[in-house]
């Protein structure tokens, strides 16, 4: 039932490709520059919004804050996310121009379901965008957005983040239409990054051996930091997470800038830093935040834009030229990274200690 993969995780990674082109798939018109989504929520409704608001837990609050970038750069619509366990509606909004977003691979995360009903009950409109149909939430909300990305076993969610964040950009450019707020050309250009990346993770997938050398090689440092600017920071959130849920090594995401700001202190010739410096990531800014850690001699594994010149790299892994959707593209090589630091250790990777794949408890 693994297909022939040692777990579920591996095969899930690799169904990436397959997984993103379900996403996709008659959702947009590349030359029109127009999205379909399917929705119902009215047009009118999406035109008066002023606030949206993603809520969401783990994995999907990560794919949730790529989202809220690209949701800001296109719509115009100040976008903020909450983890869902802190959420409360907050009294100075304005329910009825609130669009709150809540992001669930299952569907039946506690947590989120408990924000979910504090924003219907604040008056707020709600839409879920879920991997599950027939799931809790899509009975709560005023609409569903359906990620499509096929059934996930491992507990360390990998394709249902890509696709979350495939659903979510088509959602992004789907609304500044909407609003007026992105011309069909702005709209191509996104589009195009969006229909590039089932190609470009599957050649992500093809450098798997050299992915596992690598983790091989680096699986025994005493910490691991993920580090990245813009889209690259959600990824390096993720990074982390699924680095520490499945190798229970010490691993931690931040923004490159924030090193100096406490991080640096616990860097070692022991540590090893991932770093995204693709498009997207504001890489120029990164490298001097890279210069600092190397300076105490921690090894630097980057993964750039092909193409780039990267010499300044200790081990430098090459994404594909797709655009802004680059750093969604450097996440396989983090789930790789991952997987195969956990697999040397011998861990039980599908079952990781201690979690659920679906969190039911608050
Ligand atoms: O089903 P959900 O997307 O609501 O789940 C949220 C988190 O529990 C989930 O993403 C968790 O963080 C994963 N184990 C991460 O790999």
């Amino acid at each position: 039932e693994k297909g022939g993969f040692d777990h579920y995780m591996l095969k899930e990674i690799h169904e990436q490709p397959r997984a993103l082109r379900q996403t996709l798939s008659g959702r947009f018109d590349i030359d029109a520059g127009t999205v379909d989504l399917d929705l119902d929520l009215e047009e009118a409704y999406l035109n008066s919004v002023e606030e949206i608001q993603i809520i969401a837990c783990g994995t999907s609050n990560y794919a949730g804050r790529y989202a809220a970038e690209l949701l800001e750069s296109v719509t115009e619509v100040r976008t903020s996310v909450e983890v869902a366990s802190e959420y409360e509606f907050d009294g100075g909004r304005d329910p009825w121009r609130t669009l709150v977003v809540a992001v669930t691979q299952s569907g039946e995360t506690a947590d989120t379901l408990s924000a979910v009903r504090k924003a219907k009950q604040a008056g707020a409109r709600t839409l879920a965008v879920t991997n599950t149909l027939g799931s809790t939430v899509t009975r709560e909300v005023d609409d569903s957005l359906f990620i499509r990305a096929g059934p996930e076993i491992g507990v360390a969610a990998t394709k249902t983040f890509a696709s979350q964040v495939a659903t979510l950009s088509l959602f992004a450019v789907y609304l500044g239409r909407v609003r007026g707020s992105v011309s069909s050309a702005e709209a191509t250009t996104v589009l195009e990054s969006i229909r590039a990346l089932p190609g470009a993770v599957q050649q992500i997938l093809d450098d798997e051996d050299y992915i596992r050398e690598v983790a091989e090689e680096h699986g025994d440092s005493n910490a691991f930091f993920f580090i990245g600017r813009r889209f690259g920071h959600p990824v390096s959130l993720e990074g982390a997470l699924k680095l520490k849920e499945i190798s229970y090594d010490h691993a931690e995401g931040f923004p490159a800038g924030e090193l100096k700001h406490g991080p640096l202190a616990l860097v070692t010739p022991e540590t090893t830093v991932l770093a995204v410096v693709t498009e997207g990531s504001n890489a120029d800014e990164t490298l001097n935040n890279i210069k600092e850690v190397q300076a105490r001699g921690a090894t630097v594994i980057g993964a750039a834009s092909a193409g780039d010149s990267t010499e300044y790299l200790d081990v430098q892994f090459s994404v594909p030229d797709i655009g802004l959707l680059e750093p969604l593209v450097t996440n396989v090589y983090w789930q790789l990274f991952a997987y195969y630091v956990a697999k040397s250790k011998g861990r039980n990777i599908d079952k990781p200690r201690n979690l659920a794949k679906s969190v039911t408890v608050e």
